[in-house]
């Protein structure tokens, strides 16, 4: 299905995907940024922000991916494009890399993992999903979530930050929610395929994320020859909005390090 999105700017397409439950706002500040020399495709991922479920009603990463290269197509755009992707947009982005080397030309991981679910984390995800349908609200993830996104110094400086994401995230559909946690509970690992990534990737993770810390970034870099990875200071798992420049001045100089 074709995604609602934003396409602004002009130069080599750069895609962005967000995170779970989040909608396209949360590249506002790297679009801004990057719009005087990039074209910035920036969706909201298929049952966030102004994007439906399909039909069936179901959520998968796969499926995203698939929802990301209609959108593409849709737009005509066919040459090789830079793909970044932040936790749940990481999963989809690496689907994209890995089923469709051909369309991606670099690869830009934020606050990712490469690893499934486990039993225990799958499970809490389905709990988690029958709280929302039975409180008709998105209230249960925004609890369990919330206090573990951001750094100590987002939490002094920045409260507005965090309300703003409480904001986005209290305005996701709840049966929309209920099914992207399903289909998070069941994405395939992908941290034996690492290896076979053959675009330049930039691996970028808030020194203080508790959900995807640091070490699991390296670990993944570790697997791709020739990566960069970058920690962020002052920043949690949302490192594009608790520390854009710091996110800014990286991206660039990856995006400039590319070749023509
Ligand atoms: C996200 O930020 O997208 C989520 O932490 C992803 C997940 O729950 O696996």
């Amino acid at each position: 299905m074709k995604l609602a999105c934003d396409d602004v700017g002009s130069g080599p397409v750069v895609v962005l995907l967000h995170g779970f439950p989040l909608d396209r706002t949360l590249w506002t500040p790297l679009v801004d940024a990057l719009r005087s020399t990039h074209r910035l495709i920036v969706p909201d991922l298929r049952g966030h922000g102004r994007s439906g479920l399909p039909e069936d009603g179901t959520s998968s990463i796969d499926g995203m991916a698939h929802d990301v290269l209609e959108t593409l197509n849709a737009l005509d755009i066919r040459e090789p494009v830079v793909v970044g992707g932040l936790s749940m947009g990481g999963y989809v982005a690496l689907s994209l890399a890995l089923h469709h080397p051909d369309r991606l030309s670099a690869l830009m991981l934020f606050d990712t993992r490469s690893d499934p679910d486990t039993p225990e984390i799958a499970q809490r995800r389905e709990v988690l999903a029958e709280a929302v349908e039975g409180a008709g609200s998105i209230e249960p993830v925004i609890a369990a979530m919330l206090p573990q996104l951001f750094s100590p110094i987002t939490r002094a400086q920045h409260p507005d930050r965090i309300e703003r994401i409480r904001e986005v995230m209290a305005a996701q559909t709840p049966r929309h929610v209920a099914a992207t946690l399903r289909g998070l509970a069941v994405r395939p690992g992908r941290t034996e395929e690492l290896p076979s990534l053959a675009v330049p990737t930039l691996f970028l993770f808030g020194r203080d994320d508790e959900i995807t810390p640091p070490s699991v970034g390296r670990a993944m870099a570790k697997r791709v020859a020739g990566s960069t990875f970058v920690e962020v200071p002052d920043a949690g798992h949302l490192a594009p909005i608790e520390n854009p420049e710091a996110v800014r001045s990286a991206v660039h100089h990856f995006l400039n390090s590319l070749p023509d």
